[in-house]
């Protein structure tokens, strides 16, 4: 049976600030879904946050786009920003972007990760949710769970990945994709997606030789940019992706040795900072110290004719609590470069936020050099 798997996200409203999302929008959240399963329109769901985005996990036979899963996501929202007007939540309908569904969500202000695919007898999937950076923040961690040998032991020791994957990467300036296959391209692969900011792997697919349909995604990770969208900063685009695992596929710990390092991102204190990305649990799924630093959360399932166990939390253990540790140093130590580069973005990146405006005002004053 195909059963697609959507993680549609959006920031309605902060508590406080943009720390973290206020249990009465994940209730809404939680209402709208369940009735949707009720009428069957969904297979099953889980709502969740990371920091101050709220997150629809949800499953379906309606394949990808959707316009009636997308719709349900959209509503949600539109409730879920009604009661953060209501409680005075920070930043109400944040993502909000446009007033008339039109029967998708991307280019919206939602962010989107979803794939269909063969469900296989066992079927574990992740879902990732980030707050506080960019789509860009997953290429290292997508890198070397499909690609790197020194990160998934299966592609030296397991025949069924041994062939490698197929790598679709989104130039998201250009509105350009090119499909890159490992190990082969490789060097070609990093040359790309090194470049972060611009260059996003969308999905990630078995190569032909895989025992897997060629044509349905391993991976998928959320690409929509909101300065695109809005023209200017309104938060940064917090990004999800979902991840298959076992049989064919990297094992479930070797998807999460992706983040066993706490690289860095750009994101953090008003969209203008790197900054380690530290892997963390939905309870501590909060961005407190300098609106961080940015975070990832890991829910696991169980998917079984579309229905889905109860999640397991997958960082809530102490073998993460070292790069937890690791990435408090990185954050002490780039915190001590206060507004230097490279802890401040590059102006290229600094475009959308607040900062051009600053200039403006300095650009009288400015005279020529004798
Ligand atoms: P304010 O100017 O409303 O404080 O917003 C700053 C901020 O949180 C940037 O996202
Ligand atoms: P969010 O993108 O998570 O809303 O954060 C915005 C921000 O400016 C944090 O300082
Ligand atoms: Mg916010
Ligand atoms: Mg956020």
């Amino acid at each position: 049976m195909k059963i697609t798997f959507s993680i549609i996200k959006a920031d309605v409203g902060g508590w406080p600030g943009h720390v973290k999302v206020h249990p009465d929008l994940e209730k809404i959240a939680y209402k709208q879904l369940i009735g949707a399963q009720r009428s069957k329109i969904l297979k099953d769901f889980h709502v969740t946050h990371c920091g101050d985005d709220l997150e629809l996990i949800m499953t379906h036979t309606n394949g990808v786009d959707s316009k009636e899963v997308h719709e349900l996501a959209w509503n949600t929202f539109l409730e879920a920003t009604e009661k953060a007007r209501d409680l005075g939540l920070y930043g109400a309908g944040q993502d909000i972007l446009s007033d008339a569904f039109s029967g998708n969500v991307r280019g919206m202000g939602p962010g989107v990760a979803e794939m269909e695919f063969t469900e296989r007898k066992a079927e574990p999937v992740i879902a990732f949710m980030m707050d506080k950076t960019e789509p860009g923040a997953f290429n290292y961690p997508i890198y070397k769970i499909f690609a790197d040998p020194f990160n998934t032991a299966g592609l030296i020791i397991d025949p069924s990945i041994h062939d490698g994957f197929v790598f679709d990467v989104w130039d998201i300036k250009e509105h350009k994709n090119v499909k890159l296959k490992t190990p082969e391209e490789m060097y070609d692969l990093l040359a790309l997606i090194g470049a972060k900011s611009r260059f996003v792997i969308k999905h990630v697919y078995p190569k032909k030789s895989s025992k897997l349909p060629s044509d349905e995604a391993a991976a998928v990770i959320s690409t929509e940019k909101l300065y695109q969208i809005a023209g200017e900063y309104v938060g940064k685009d917090d990004p999800v992706a979902a991840v298959r695992a076992q049989s064919g596929l990297p094992a479930v710990g070797e998807v999460l040795e992706g983040f066993s390092h706490g690289h860095l991102v750009s994101g953090w204190m008003r969209g203008s900072h790197n900054g380690p990305l530290m892997p963390v649990s939905v309870e501590q799924a909060q961005c407190t110290r300098f609106d961080g630093p940015p975070r990832v959360t890991a829910l696991g399932f169980q998917m079984h004719n579309g229905k889905l166990t109860e999640p397991v939390d997958l960082f809530d253990d102490p073998a993460f609590d070292y790069v937890r540790k690791q990435s408090q140093q990185i954050t002490e130590y780039m915190r001590v470069h206060g507004p230097f580069e490279p802890h401040r973005l590059p102006m290229a990146d600094m475009e959308y936020t607040t900062l051009p405006k600053v200039m403006k005002k300095l650009g009288k004053r400015f005279t020529n050099v004798k």
